[in-house]
C-alpha cells in the first residue's frame, strides 16, 4: 500500500514547476499572462527554497512555482521541495519540471509532511504528491513509515515510553513480519549474565531489559543490529544539569534507528539473517542505582570501574554487543545516542560513524551521499585507548576531557572480536529546528544509508 499523501498520474492535479534563479524566466515566459503578471507582481525571481501560488483568469489556482538549488551541488538541500506541504493549500500536485532526484523529493515530500500529533488536536491537511515517474511508491512508502514511526517513539514522552513501551513497539514490528522474539527482563539479565544491563536499569520502576529478535533465513548472511535503548537519561547519580536532562526522552533514539532500519529490511524482503537487539532500560536515581566507582563485571568477563554513572549507554551496549559477536556475525551495526562530545565535533546534522573496515567507511560515506543522510567518519584512534585505564579493574567507562566520541567508540570496540566487521554509529536523534523534511523533533539519523548499502551488498 502505498503512503495516503501519494496520488496517481490518473488524478485532478495542479502543476508545481521546480525552478532555478536561472531557469524561471524561460518558464515563466511559457505560463499565461495572468500568472505571470502575478508572479511578477509578488517579486518572485526562483530564489532557493520561495514559492509563488499562480492564480488562472478567474483568480483560482492554477498551479505553483518553488526555487529549487542552484548547480552547486555540495550547497544544495536535496530535501529543499520538503518544504512544500506545510506551505501549499489542501490538494493534490505533481512535479510539472522534473526534480533533480526524484525518489529523494518524493521522500522529502512525505517527510515534511509529518507532525507528532499525539497530544493535541490539529486539523490535519492533505496535501499530496502524484508520484514522480520513475519512484518506487511501495519501496518509498516503506521507508517513509519506517521513519516516522520511530520519529514517533522519540517524540513520546518517557511517562507514556518506558523501556516496556520500547519493547511493545518491537514486538509489534517483530510479529508483523513473522520474526522470533525474546525478551530477557529484570533479574534474569543477572541469571543469563547480562550484569551491566541490569545495573543500569535496576533504579528505575520499569525492570530492565534486553529485547531480541531474528528474521530471515538462517543461512544467509547475518547482519545484526544494536540501538540504545535508554527511555530517559537522568545521568544516574552523577544527575545532569536541568537542560542537559531536558531532551533525555531521546536516547532511545538509537533503538528508534534500529527499528527504522530494520523495518525497511525486512519490508523489502532483503535476503539478510536480521537480528536486533536492544538493551531497553531507564537511567534513574534509587536507593539502589549504581554508584560512580562501583565496579561492575560484564557479559564479556571485562571488569568496568564506573567513572560517571551518566556514561550509561556504552555499558548496556557493552553487554548487548557481547551477545551480539557471540555468532560471529557478517557484520554488526550500532545506533546509539552516546556521547554529548560527537555534537561538539560535528553538530547535531552529522552523525560521527566508527569502523575498522575501511571498504565498508568509503561505502557508508558514498550511500550517505546518495540518500541525503549525512555521516562523517572519524577515527578509531587505539592511542587514546589509554584514556579507558583503571587502576582497579580491566577498564574505566569514562575517557579524559577530550575525544569523548572517540574514546566511547573505542570502549564498545573492545566487546566485538569475531563479528566480520562492525560499526558504530553516534547519533544525535533529534532535529533542533524544523529545516525542510526535518521537521524540529525526533529524527531518525543513518538508517536510510545503511538500508542503501544492504541493499546493494546483499538485494537480489
Ligand atoms: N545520552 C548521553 C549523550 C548525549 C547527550 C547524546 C546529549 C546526545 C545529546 C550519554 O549517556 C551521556 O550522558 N554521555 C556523557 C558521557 C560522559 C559522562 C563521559 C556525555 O557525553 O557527556
Ligand atoms: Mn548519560
Ligand atoms: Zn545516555
Amino acid at each position: 500500500m502505498p503512503h495516503p499523501l501519494l496520488a496517481s498520474a490518473t488524478d485532478a492535479s495542479k502543476p508545481i514547476w521546480l525552478v532555478t534563479e536561472k531557469t524561471w524566466s524561460e518558464i515563466a515566459g511559457g505560463l499565461p499572462p495572468v500568472a505571470q503578471g502575478f508572479a511578477k507582481a509578488q517579486g518572485f525571481e526562483g530564489k532557493a527554497g520561495g514559492h509563488c501560488l499562480l492564480p488562472d483568469a478567474d483568480g483560482n489556482l492554477y498551479g505553483v512555482a518553488f526555487g529549487l538549488n542552484g548547480a552547486d551541488a555540495k550547497r544544495n538541500d536535496p530535501f529543499l521541495v520538503g518544504k512544500l506541504p506545510t506551505l501549499l493549500p489542501e490538494g493534490v500536485y505533481r512535479f510539472e519540471t522534473e526534480a533533480p532526484d526524484p525518489t529523494l523529493a518524493a521522500l522529502a515530500w512525505l517527510l515534511g509532511s509529518y507532525s507528532f500529533n499525539r497530544y493535541r488536536k490539529r486539523s490535519e491537511k492533505s496535501v499530496r504528491l502524484v508520484t514522480p515517474k520513475g519512484v518506487d511508491a511501495e519501496e518509498v512508502s516503506h521507508i517513509v513509515n519506517a521513519v516516522i514511526a520511530s520519529r514517533d517513539l522519540i517524540n513520546t514522552p518517557t511517562s507514556d515510553l518506558g523501556p516496556d513501551g520500547i519493547e511493545a513497539a518491537a514486538r509489534a514490528l517483530a510479529e508483523r513480519h513473522g520474526a522470533s522474539f525474546t525478551s530477557i527482563v529484570g533479574e534474569d539479565l543477572l541469571t543469563q549474565n547480562f550484569p551491566m544491563i541490569h545495573a543500569v536499569g535496576r533504579a528505575s520502576a520499569t525492570p530492565p531489559r534486553l529485547i531480541d529478535f531474528t528474521w530471515g533465513k538462517a543461512d544467509a548472511p547475518r547482519v545484526t543490529l544494536v540501538g540504545k535503548g535508554v527511555a530517559f537519561d537522568t545521568g544516574g547519580l552523577d544527575i545532569k544539569p536541568a537542560s542537559s536532562m531536558l531532551l533525555m526522552r531521546k536516547d532511545m533514539g538509537g533503538a528508534a534507528a534500529t527499528l527504522a532500519l530494520a523495518s525497511m529490511i525486512m519490508d523489502a524482503k532483503l535476503p539478510v539473517r536480521l537480528r536486533v537487539l536492544i538493551p531497553a532500560v531507564e537511567n534513574s536515581i534509587s536507593s539502589n542505582a549504581f554508584r560512580p566507582g562501583d565496579i561492575l563485571s560484564s557479559r564479556k568477563g571485562i571488569s568496568v570501574e564506573i567513572g560517571n554513572t551518566d556514561a550509561e549507554g556504552r555499558l548496556i551496549l557493552g553487554d548487548a554487543l557481547a551477545l551480539a559477536d557471540e555468532e560471529s556475525p557478517d557484520l554488526i551495526v550500532d545506533f546509539a545516542t552516546l556521547t554529548g562530545a560527537a555534537r561538539v565535533a560535528l553538530g547535531p546534522e552529522l552523525p560521527p560513524f566508527y569502523t575498522d573496515d575501511d571498504a565498508l567507511a568509503a561505502d557508508i560515506a558514498r550511500h550517505g551521499l546518495a540518500e541525503n543522510d549525512p555521516v562523517w567518519r572519524m577515527p578509531l584512534w587505539y592511542p587514546y585507548q589509554s584514556q579507558l585505564d583503571s587502576k582497579f579493574a580491566d577498564m574505566n567507562n569514562t575517557g579524559g576531557p577530550m575525544g569523548g566520541s572517540i574514546t566511547a567508540a573505542l570502549f564498545l570496540r573492545r566487546f566485538v572480536e569475531a563479528a566480520k566487521a562492525h560499526v558504530h554509529f553516534d547519533i544525535f536523534a533529534w532535529n533542533s529546528s524544523t529545516k525542510p523534511a526535518r521537521p524540529e523533533g525526533g529524527e531518525v539519523q543513518a538508517a536510510r544509508l545503511m538500508y542503501a548499502l544492504l541493499k546493494e551488498r546483499y538485494g537480489a
